[in-house]
């Protein structure tokens, strides 16, 4: 079972909902990883992530730019914010911060509300047409 599950709710049927789907499978792996075998290097996982991340919003903000999207400017810096905040998180790991469940349960929130909260509400409105 995946700790995280793409739930309808997450959904905002548009395109971009597939590289949601590859950042959810990254957290999925890394936890799979993690349960199987606690002495997990951590670090390909969240590098990748945060690659991942950098290239999800970058390409989400041309998306939205090209669909005249809502809050477009005040979406960035939420971008902006949350790969400070996944670096930082890196950072503690890398200074050697053990991985717990506390560490998924902040990539979770991490993803999922920003997912769930700016993503379908800046672009909530194309999601309804597609869908
Ligand atoms: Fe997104
Ligand atoms: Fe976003």
């Amino acid at each position: 079972m995946s700790y995280i599950e793409f739930e309808p709710k997450y959904r905002t049927y548009t395109i971009m909902d597939r590289e949601h789907e590859q950042l959810i499978s990254i957290i999925n792996r890394f936890f799979d990883e993690w349960v199987g075998n606690k002495g997990v290097n951590s670090l390909p996982y969240l590098l990748e992530l945060a690659e991942y991340g950098q290239n999800h919003f970058d390409s989400e903000e041309r998306f939205m730019e090209n669909n005249h999207s809502n809050n477009i400017e005040e979406h960035k810096a939420i971008h902006k914010k949350l790969m400070e905040r996944l670096v930082e998180m890196i950072q503690r790991i890398q200074n050697g911060e053990e991985i717990t469940m506390e560490t998924f349960q902040f990539l979770q929130h991490w993803l999922m509300n920003h997912i769930a909260g700016t993503d379908k509400a800046s672009y909530g409105v194309l999601g309804n047409k597609a869908h």
